[in-house]
């Protein structure tokens, strides 16, 4: 079978570490490896509108942000096809078909809408738009056949009702059109949720405790070395606590033994200094300088490749354009199929019109 990739972001503000280690790095490495066929990358505008209608600013100026964080990861357009979901009109189509096969009581029972619609106090102010996403991301996903899908853990309630849509239109319209789609989950624990510098469940932009791929050398420093860590452990002697110790929970996301090697030698691997933290002996410092070390291996290539394409932005329009062009000729010709199966593709029916003609065949006119 095909292995055929989609994924995508809401463009509500710059991409952090925390979609890095829960997504992108996953991406990058698929696409350097070659193993798919088709891998296609959305920037999911028309979803990020459904709960900031009121707000159309905000989507347009993060737009080019998402972009330039793809292209600076290492998203290779040549490769993958990045492209604009509001230029890719198939979508809104296929959206409206498959909402006849999902029920309001479904909808409800999404658990990741559920806790969005509580994190956003919409009480009973819920956009219709908003609280419909699961199936236009069902339509996103399906477009395109895509069978897998990165995401993040959060997203796993979106995937489970993509492929239930799938199912149900596979067989009320008896025919195999759409293809049930995989998550794929980033492989170690911390990366699924990476927490906020301040140690918060989430990283956002309202509680400032986000580590941009934007951000300069001096920024990143400053963010770690304020961030949280054991607050009983004060003085380098003192036993530490690694459990709910934001900065372990960061190395357990992002170090490797290489980096060990590299930066801290005196310790084989995150275990061995996991321990000395544990019977005191190790300072805060130390830990966050050799945090920052890792990080900024990782984010001195992102930050070069940003500048190579802010330096080019016409360039990264163009990307844009012709990404959703391609985008939009892959999902048309799903919608062809899937009018096909539904029957609704009056003019390309020629058995149809046959049924027609045959019907009111006597009906001759008289003159
Ligand atoms: N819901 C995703 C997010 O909030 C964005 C998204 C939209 C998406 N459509 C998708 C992700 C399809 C994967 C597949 O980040």
């Amino acid at each position: 079978m095909k292995k055929i990739i989609l994924t995508g972001d809401r463009p509500t503000g710059r991409l952090h570490i925390g979609h890095y280690v829960g997504s992108l790095k996953n991406r990058v490495e698929i696409q350097n490896k070659g193993q798919y066929d088709e891998m296609y990358i959305m920037i999911a505008d028309a979803q990020a509108l459904t709960d900031n209608a009121d707000n159309p600013e905000k989507i347009r100026e993060n737009i080019m942000e998402v972009a330039l964080d793809y292209l600076s990861v290492g998203l290779d357009p040549s490769r993958v096809t990045i492209f604009i979901q509001s230029h890719v009109s198939a979508l809104t189509e296929l959206t409206f078909y498959y909402s006849n096969l999902v029920t309001v009581s479904r909808l409800q029972r999404n658990p990741t809408v559920k806790n969005e619609i509580k994190l956003r106090n919409f009480e009973a102010n819920i956009p219709v738009g908003f609280f419909t996403y699961p199936i236009s991301q069902a339509a996103d996903i399906t477009a395109f056949k895509a069978n897998i899908v990165p995401v993040g853990e959060d997203q796993l309630p979106m995937i489970e009702q993509a492929r239930e849509i799938v199912h149900a239109f596979n067989r009320v319209y008896k025919k195999d059109v759409l293809v049930k789609p995989e998550a794929v989950l980033p492989e170690t624990e911390a990366a699924l949720r990476l927490p906020g510098t301040d140690g918060n469940a989430k990283m956002s932009k309202s509680l400032g405790n986000c580590i941009y791929l934007a951000d300069s050398k001096e920024e990143v420093e400053r963010k770690i070395m304020g961030m949280y860590t054991d607050p009983d452990h004060i003085h380098v002697s003192d036993p530490g606590k690694v459990e709910n110790n934001t900065v372990f929970t960061y190395l357990d996301a992002f170090s490797t033994e290489k980096d060990f090697q590299k930066f801290l030698p005196e310790y084989k691997n995150l275990d061995e200094l996991k321990n000395h933290y544990r019977r005191g002996g190790v300072g805060d410092v130390k830990i966050k300088k050799f945090l920052l070390n890792i990080m900024e291996e990782i984010l001195t290539p992102i930050r070069e490749r940003r500048k190579y394409y802010e330096a080019r932005i016409d360039e990264v329009y163009s990307i844009l354009e012709e990404g959703s062009k391609h985008a939009s000729e892959v999902a048309n010709k799903t919608l062809q199929e899937v009018k096909e199966a539904m029957k609704i593709n009056y003019f390309e029916d020629q058995e149809l019109l046959e049924t027609y003609r045959q019907k009111y065949a006597g009906n001759k006119e008289e003159n």
